[in-house]
């Protein structure tokens, strides 16, 4: 990328918030409270933390040696605690925590104190299996309760939870359960995907076998009758849970305690563990569920994410079950059984917060505007959107079929920012497909190679001071942190690239490095092209992401072939089946071209963005590296 980054802006129109909805917000003056927030971060940060519960308090705030954190030093408590004893303890003991609904159209409530019972429960099924403070434990599940009472579970003791996404086949899950070095794991013997049946245990058999680090598997059985499992290994999670007690004692851990790995996709074909403690990630995920979405007790609220990804353990689990919300979570695509699929869930259970994707509006979108219009959806206020920049188009279909006056927050974060960091708040003035502004207590910004603020204009999305939620290191990579605070002098690099109009507003506008955002799937190109090269007939892979419809970008792959190897049909089908096989169904390259060479600089890296510019017919700019 050159240094001036271009931007095609087009005018847009401005939406006032609806006069009602901002007159009961939580926050109604936006500049005045992000600049008290920003005056004066740390105070800002201590006010919130107050609103939950500790068992110690904290010395100071934060401690900062640059671009070290710790914040509430000193402090004790526990997240797990917080999401649930706390409200056990009030009136909302009985209010559902949790609607399921299946894929196949089954229905699970979960009242607090029933959550509290199960969570317990697995909390002291895993304490028998003598599992300690700082352990790890892989989950590999589906969209399915056991999901989110595991997480809690762990949390609770002190374990370290590392969910992988039910989607990632053998060869991932082992590499992310190794470099874990995790104890145990928990899963499931099938998950549903549009009706399929999707077997996930004997995916879990062959990652394991070279993993020595694992003990024993815990097998939720969803299917009748259920597979056999080989004891004592292989535990039943019904058996595994069923003479346990209700009642385990949540461990107070200091304020800067691991509480998950969750790994994403980088520049390099490792993945990266992103680690998040559990006093700041509580702070930053309560704080911004409840004043993004001005989440109140009356609201049903419906996040479209999975818990294998950053957005479903900071807004369906965490962030929500800290202020005591009802949270309505579905397995299964939008469009299946059919595109009505949300819209019906919104009417059913009254849905007034809706959180989803811009891939996922723009699928619906191709089925029209009939689908929604079918539904009640008055119970809607407040929209969201997350994982990609949202096109003004299916912007505005959005805003359009749930009725034409719900704000849309369109909520920019990332898996190592643990919350969300440029947001509007619902008393925020909208522009379609920009994220408008930073968060209260976030110090954002634009700024060019040297940190120097652009002001108006393009450049990089940058973080100026530590928040609570920021990630505290890469699971036995400190160097990889290193790397996010030391490519922009005084600077967390996010790695986006990004435009700031002349109101301030953010406008996201893709990844500067190499890394492909597929249905907002973070996916290293890297990752796919090790994957390829592992392939007998393939001796050199590029991956790039093209701009594709609905999935915002698509991966293609340009490979070099083995001597001996002709292109074929059946090889680049074959080659598609072995990244499959490799990494899952979201990695698999839509086009697969064969080549005979690669762009490459002097020194031997591949210049993706030389092949991107080709494809896309556009300038490659400097190729003054290039070697021919
Ligand atoms: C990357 C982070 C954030 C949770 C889900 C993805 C892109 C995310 C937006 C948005 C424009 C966005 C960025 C970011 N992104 N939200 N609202 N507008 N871009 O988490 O997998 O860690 O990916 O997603 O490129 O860096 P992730």
């Amino acid at each position: 990328m050159g240094e001036h980054i271009d931007t095609l802006l087009k005018v847009s129109r401005v939406i006032d918030p609806p006069a009602d909805l901002r007159a009961h917000a939580y926050i109604q003056d936006y500049d005045t409270a992000y600049r008290q927030s920003i005056a004066d971060p740390e105070k800002f940060w201590d006010s919130i933390a107050r609103e939950l519960e500790w068992f110690s308090p904290w010395r100071q705030v934060l401690e900062w040696n640059y671009p070290w954190a710790k914040w509430f030093v000193g402090a004790t408590c526990n997240i797990a605690y917080n999401c649930l004893d706390r409200h056990v303890k009030s009136w909302r003991k009985n209010k559902v925590a949790i609607i399921w609904v299946g894929e196949q159209g089954e229905e699970r409530f979960f009242t607090y104190a029933e959550l509290f019972r199960q969570v317990n429960q697995c909390a002291n099924a895993l304490k028998a299996l003598g599992l300690r403070q700082g352990d790890r434990v892989t989950i590999y599940l589906p969209k399915i309760p056991e999901q989110i009472i595991a997480m809690l579970a762990c949390a609770r003791l002190g374990l370290i939870h590392s969910v992988v996404y039910s989607g990632f086949s053998a060869p991932a899950l082992r590499s992310r359960i190794q470099d874990a070095e995790a104890r145990l794991i928990i899963t499931a013997d099938v998950g549903y995907d549009r009706g399929k049946v999707i077997p996930l245990k004997p995916v879990v058999d062959e990652a394991i076998v070279q993993c020595p680090t694992i003990e024993k598997t815990v097998v939720v059985r969803r299917e009748h009758p259920g597979m056999a499992l080989s004891a004592p290994n292989e535990i039943d999670w019904t058996d595994w849970l069923a003479d346990q007690s209700a009642h385990c004692d949540p461990v107070p851990v200091d304020a800067e305690t691991p509480l998950y790995i969750l790994y994403t996709s980088g520049t390099t074909g490792k993945p990266k563990g992103v680690v998040h403690v559990h006093g700041g990630y509580m702070v930053g995920t309560y704080i911004t569920t409840k004043y993004v979405f001005d989440l109140k007790d009356e609201d049903v609220y419906f996040c479209v994410a999975d818990p294998g990804w950053v957005t479903g353990h900071s807004y369906i689990v965490y962030g929500p079950l800290l202020n005591g919300a009802t949270i309505l979570t579905a397995e299964g695509k939008p469009d299946y059984p059919n595109p009505g699929r949300w819209w019906n869930l919104i009417a059913r259970y009254g849905v007034s917060i809706f959180y989803t994707t811009p891939t996922a509006i723009r699928l619906l979108m191709k089925y029209g505007e009939d689908w929604p219009r079918r539904y009640d959806l008055s119970s809607l206020r407040i929209l969201g959107s997350v994982g990609e920049p949202i096109n003004p188009e299916a912007w505005e279909w959005f805003h359009r079929v749930t009725g034409g006056t719900h704000p849309i927050m369109d909520t920019w974060w990332q898996t190592e920012t643990g919350m969300i960091m440029v947001t509007p708040l619902p008393c925020v003035p909208l522009k379609p497909g920009s994220a408008t502004k930073p968060f209260l207590g976030v110090e954002a910004d634009v700024v060019d190679r040297e940190g120097h603020s652009v002001g108006t204009g393009g450049g990089f999305a940058v973080i100026k001071k530590p928040w609570p939620a920021m990630m505290r290191t890469i699971y036995k990579d400190p160097d990889r942190y290193l790397t996010y605070w030391n490519t922009i002098p005084n600077c967390y690099t996010a790695g986006d690239i990004c435009h700031k109009d002349q109101d301030g507003y953010f406008w996201f506008m893709g990844r500067a490095d190499d890394v492909v955002k597929v249905a907002g799937n973070r996916i290293g190109t890297a990752e796919v092209e090790s994957a390829l090269v592992s392939h007998e007939a393939v001796v050199e892979a590029a991956v790039i992401g093209k701009p594709h419809k609905t999935a915002g970008e698509m991966i293609k792959a340009f490979v070099i072939l083995a001597q001996g190897y002709q292109e074929s049909p059946e090889l680049l089908n074959d080659l598609k089946a072995h990244v499959l096989k490799q990494l899952g169904k979201i990695a698999v390259p839509q086009e697969i071209e064969v080549v005979t060479a690669l762009p490459k600089t002097r020194s031997g890296k591949i210049m993706r963005r030389v092949l991107k510019a080709k494809e896309l017919g556009q300038d490659p700019g400097d190729i003054s590296t290039l070697e021919e």
